[in-house]
């Protein structure tokens, strides 16, 4: 299994990090190589210009030059796409929402990729904040004809996941499950 994961907070050692690194110490326990890893944060992703040159011609990609290049490549050797993002705004994170949006110049068939979605959020349930994002997460994977892995989320508003003892072992068995 090829895993791909992108962390959309802009801290790298954060609540959203430490909940992406136990999901990959749990795909590693299971006997599968943690993937790549992209940090959105650094990464040069120009929001998407609506040129629709992608939907134009069929054998073309997206045609702006950047790091997503490299990324339409990795997704398409992957099996496991993960989206770690803490909740802003009751959505995701300005660099996950660049990410999303180019994705619409993916011209490759991805029936057979999985898509996990983690999220942290400050507000304790019932938060609007992630459950509008888990519904987008699930139209999106349905209008790319991507399967849902599994969506995990976490409340950092009392406890930091890096100590959430509990949140840290559910990422690592999740992460397990979808190895295995
Ligand atoms: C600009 C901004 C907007 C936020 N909006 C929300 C929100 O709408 N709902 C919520 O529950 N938490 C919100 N939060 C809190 C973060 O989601 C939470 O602290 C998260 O765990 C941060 O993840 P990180 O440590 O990986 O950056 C917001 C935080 C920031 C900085």
């Amino acid at each position: 299994m090829h895993v791909v994961s992108f962390l959309g907070s802009p801290r790298k050692k954060g609540n959203t990090a430490a909940l992406l690194d136990a999901v990959l110490k749990g795909i590693q326990s299971g006997g599968c190589s943690a993937g790549e890893y992209i940090f959105l944060q650094e990464s040069n992703i120009q929001p998407c210009k609506g040129c629709n040159t992608c939907k134009k011609n069929e054998d073309r990609m997206c045609i702006v030059q950047d790091d997503m290049q490299g990324i339409y490549r990795m997704i398409g050797r992957s099996d496991l796409i993960i989206l770690a993002t803490p909740i802003y705004w009751w959505s995701v994170t300005a660099q996950m929402k660049v990410l999303i949006d180019r994705l619409y110049g993916m011209n490759f068939k991805c029936g057979t990729k999985k898509v996990l979605l983690l999220m942290t959020y400050e507000g304790a349930l019932p938060n609007s904040g992630p459950e509008t994002t888990e519904m987008l997460f699930r139209e999106i994977c349905e209008y790319l004809k991507m399967e849902v892995a599994g969506v995990m989320g976490v409340c950092t508003g009392t406890i930091p996941v890096q100590e959430n003892e509990q949140a840290l072992k559910e990422g690592f068995e999740l992460g397990k499950k979808l190895a295995g």
